[in-house]
């Protein structure tokens, strides 16, 4: 069918038309809002590179989750700033970490939210780097025993989800090995599977206080131009227990979020990340675009991708826009 037979501007002469034929919806249900715990009381430190972002003491931490479940969006993820960094990140562990104590807080206020948690250590090392380090090394087998007792403490504490985002190799095994030995079989890991070694991490790890302290994450963090290699770590995850599976960032990896989507049948879930979000807000502040237009455009192409799930910065005011 061909012109003039077939007009497509024929559909999109009203927004009624055009809504009717609409194909993807983003929904407040899709979302997932990422928050950042340090210690103190009464604590709001605005992440400067990270317009609209608090790092958030526990107590101001329930009060902004209230406000995140009256949008209606279902789940934050946790991230945490803790009271001292070292060597072998005790406190990613420990019972009475931030994180551990921010969960037990926001389920004891909040029990609706679904609270899941960022399974990594790179918070919580004083190197900042995701695993244990040795001679200059990031070590893969030892790191796993950490992350597992991370990923239990997390769970004990009251975690609904845990979402390990280090990419040391069989840490899903791990975590799921872990769980299930503690009686944890109905915890979902969402793993972060296609996690690259990108650059547009930078204003997280200020607002998480984590950068590596010497190196980088490449040895760790997959390659930006791989694509096969995505596959393979999504395969990977899904052999060892993931019941969600991640690809971050997102917007410069769609053609990623969209062969996972197709390779495998699983629910997905895309990282909409600190830099992604950072340079709307600069643009919109410096007038040059229309935030509000442009989050929703992303957010969107999201769902066109493929991603059933979307963690994002920008959940809240999506969430109040999609209720108007
Ligand atoms: C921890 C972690 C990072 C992000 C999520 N979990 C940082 C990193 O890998 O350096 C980045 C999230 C963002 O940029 O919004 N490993």
């Amino acid at each position: 069918m061909y012109f003039p037979v077939y007009r497509p501007r024929r559909l999109r002469a009203t927004e009624a038309i055009r809504s009717m034929i609409r194909e993807n919806h983003l929904r407040v249900e899709d979302m997932i809002y990422p928050m950042f715990v340090r210690p103190g009381r009464g604590e709001a430190r605005p992440v400067a590179s990270m317009p609209g972002v608090f790092q958030f003491s526990v107590d101001k931490l329930v009060e902004d989750v209230r406000e995140v479940a009256s949008l209606g969006i279902p789940a934050i993820i946790l991230f945490g700033i803790p009271d001292h960094k070292d060597e072998m990140a005790t406190e990613a562990y420990a019972e009475d970490g931030i994180v551990q104590r921010a969960i037990r807080a926001v389920k004891d206020a909040v029990p609706s939210m679904t609270v899941i948690t960022d399974v990594c250590l790179c918070e919580y090392t004083s190197h900042g780097h995701c695993g244990i380090v040795k001679d200059g090394k990031i070590l893969n087998d030892p790191t796993l025993e950490l992350l597992a007792r991370e990923a239990v403490s997390h769970c004990k504490a009251g975690a609904d989800m845990v979402a390990p985002s280090d990419m040391m190799d069989g840490r899903i095994g791990a975590v799921r090995e872990a769980l299930d030995d503690e009686g944890f079989t109905d915890i979902p890991i969402m793993a972060y599977s296609a996690k690259y070694a990108s650059n547009f991490y930078g204003p997280f790890r200020d607002a998480a206080e984590s950068p590596p302290q010497f190196g980088d994450r490449k040895s760790y963090q997959m390659d930006p131009p791989n694509l096969e290699e995505a596959l393979r770590e999504v395969e990977l995850d899904i052999e060892e227990g993931a019941d969600i599976v991640m690809v971050k960032p997102g917007l410069p990896y769609l053609d990623v979020l969209h062969a996972v989507k197709t390779a495998f049948n699983r629910p997905l879930a895309v990282y909409n990340v600190s830099g992604e979000y950072s340079m709307v807000k600069a643009a919109a502040e410096k007038g040059w675009i229309d935030g509000e237009k442009v989050m929703m455009e992303i957010l969107t192409g999201f769902k066109r991708a493929g991603a059933d799930l979307i963690l994002t910065y920008f959940a809240k005011e999506a969430a109040r826009i999609l209720s108007e």
